[in-house]
This record gives C-alpha cells, structure tokens and sequence, in this order.
C-alpha cells in the first residue's frame, strides 16, 4: 500500500468529510445519551501542514487554508473549524491539521467512545500517543474491513461508523459497498458514513446504483457531494462526497448551508454546485 494521508490532510476532500463528520455528531448529540464513534481507515490522528510530504503537494492551500479567515453562518462548518482553529499550535495561522478521530474526540463527551482501527502501525502508534490517557480512545491495529465483523455492534449503541479507505485498490469501491451492508446488517441501529471520490463519474454512478439497491434499511441513503473542479477536470481527484446511511431526521436541511458555504469558499471556476441527493429516501 503506497497511501500516506499525510500528503493530502486538510485537502477540499478532508474539509467535506471533517466538517460533514462534526455536522453528524454534534446532530446526534442532541439526544442527552452516549455515543460510539467507529472509523475503519482512521489514519494518524494529526497532521503537521509544515511537514515535506504537506509542503509538497500543498494540497491544503485548496481546502483548509481557503477557510482560514471565515466566520461561518453554518454552526456545524464553524464546530469545525473550532476544533481547527483550538489545535496547540494554530494560534496563528493552521499549521496542524486534524484526523478524523481528532475532529469526533474534540466533539465528543467524556461518556463516549471512539474505536479506531488502522491497519499501517505506525500510524496506528501515532493514534496510540495521540490519544494516551483518554480512556475514551481504543486503538486497534488490523484490518479495518475485518474489524466490521469483530467490533459490532457497539457499547453503546447508538452512534456512528466512518469508512474511509484510499481507495488505491481496484475493489474499494465494492468492498465499501459490501461494507456498508455488513455494518448494517450487524449494527441496524447505527448511522453508517463512507467517503468517496469523485474521479470517474461512470464508475461512481455504478456504485451509488450499487449501494441503492443494497439492504440497508429504512432510514435512506443521503449523497452529500461537493466538487470543487468540473468532473472532466484532468486534475484527477476534483470532487468527494459522504454516503450517509440513515442520517438523523432533518439533517439533509443542516447540511445544505454547511455545503454551499464550503463549496464557495474552496471552489475553482466552473465547479458544479454541491449535490445533496437520496439514492434512497427514508420510509
Ligand atoms: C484516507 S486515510 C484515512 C484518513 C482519516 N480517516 C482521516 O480522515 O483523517 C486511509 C487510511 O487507511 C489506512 N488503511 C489502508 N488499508 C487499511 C485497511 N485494510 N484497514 C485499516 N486501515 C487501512 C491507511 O493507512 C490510511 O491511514
């Protein structure tokens, strides 16, 4: 496996998928009851932007520096980038950039849990000092796809899993699918979410088609995509999106603010706008 998150922590695709993951949780915190945060791909934890491999793609300069100065009207987009701005070392300026398990364990409460499980060790050694002394935090390292069948359903039940691949092998996209079914099937209860990109818009279309007809309930299937190049761009990678398998009530409306307002600040000319789109509504 040649992926480091490293290269590409606090990209446009980061920002979608951190600010999506904060709406989620701070949406579920409404109930007063503890949560479970799980991640499948959960990565190192923390990312310094002045590090070679961040200098070298200056990926973050298209997404997280182009919120640097916003004061968002979306609460969710600016808990987000609260959790940003709070980082030792961002006092002035973004230096560091936030995983996903640092995002949820900034939201979450002291009777919540994250399980995270990486499969590369050193970046699972890196969670590991991250989180060292939170005993919220239980860092496993193995395969993720394995962990779905061994870690669910959780304590406590309610909650929320992240699958969040590289998607460098050819059957990602399958394997998030079949994923998703497996998470459900074991966990009915949970919301699930799985990050996509968005490179080849067939091949993604043959995913969603996928993922609709998969038995996942009654709670729908939400796409909240947001691209910040046109599809035929030849940059490659010019958009992601969040899969969301039965999202809180009403929070297809929460999103749509977070989109627009993310989208302007991180678009090139030409970007089609956000999408936020069910594959499948809720029964
Ligand atoms: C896209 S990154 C995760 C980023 C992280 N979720 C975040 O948003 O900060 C994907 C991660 O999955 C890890 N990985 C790759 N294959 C895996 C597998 N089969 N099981 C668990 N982790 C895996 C990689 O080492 C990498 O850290």
């Amino acid at each position: 496996m040649n992926y480091r998150h490293a290269f590409h922590a606090g990209n446009f695709a980061d920002v979608l998928k951190h600010a999506v993951l904060a709406a989620l949780l701070r949406h579920l915190q409404r109930r007063p009851k503890p949560l479970c945060y799980l991640e499948t791909h959960a990565g190192a934890g923390l990312f310094r932007l002045d590090a070679a491999e961040a200098r070298r793609s200056g990926e973050a300069a298209g997404g997280i520096r182009r919120l640097q100065g916003l004061a968002p009207a979306s609460p969710a987009l600016a808990a987000y980038l609260g959790v940003v701005r709070r980082l030792p070392g961002n006092e002035d300026g973004i230096r560091c950039y936030p995983g996903s398990p640092l995002v949820a364990a900034s939201l979450l409460g002291a009777a919540d849990r994250l399980v995270l499980t990486e499969l590369v060790p050193a970046a699972a050694e890196a969670l590991r000092r991250l989180f060292r002394g939170d005993a919220r935090v239980a860092v496993h390292c193995r395969d993720g796809w394995e962990a779905l069948g061994a870690l669910l359903p959780p304590a406590p039940r309610r909650g929320l899993l992240l699958i969040d691949p590289p998607y460098e092998a050819a059957d990602d996209f399958d394997r998030v699918a079949g994923g998703l079914e497996q998470a459900h099937r074991r966990w009915p209860v949970g919301v699930l979410a799985a990050w996509y990109p968005v490179k080849d818009r067939r091949a993604l279309r043959a995913f969603m088609r996928q993922v609709a007809a998969a038995p996942l309930g009654t709670g729908g299937v939400l796409a909240a995509e947001l691209s910040v190049r046109p599809d035929d761009n030849p940059a490659g990678l010019n958009g992601s999106g969040m899969l969301l398998v039965g999202p809180p009530w009403g929070f297809e409306e929460e999103l749509r603010p977070l989109l627009d307002e993310a989208w302007a600040a991180m678009r090139e000319p030409a970007a089609p706008r956000p999408r936020l789109e069910w594959l499948r509504r809720p029964a």
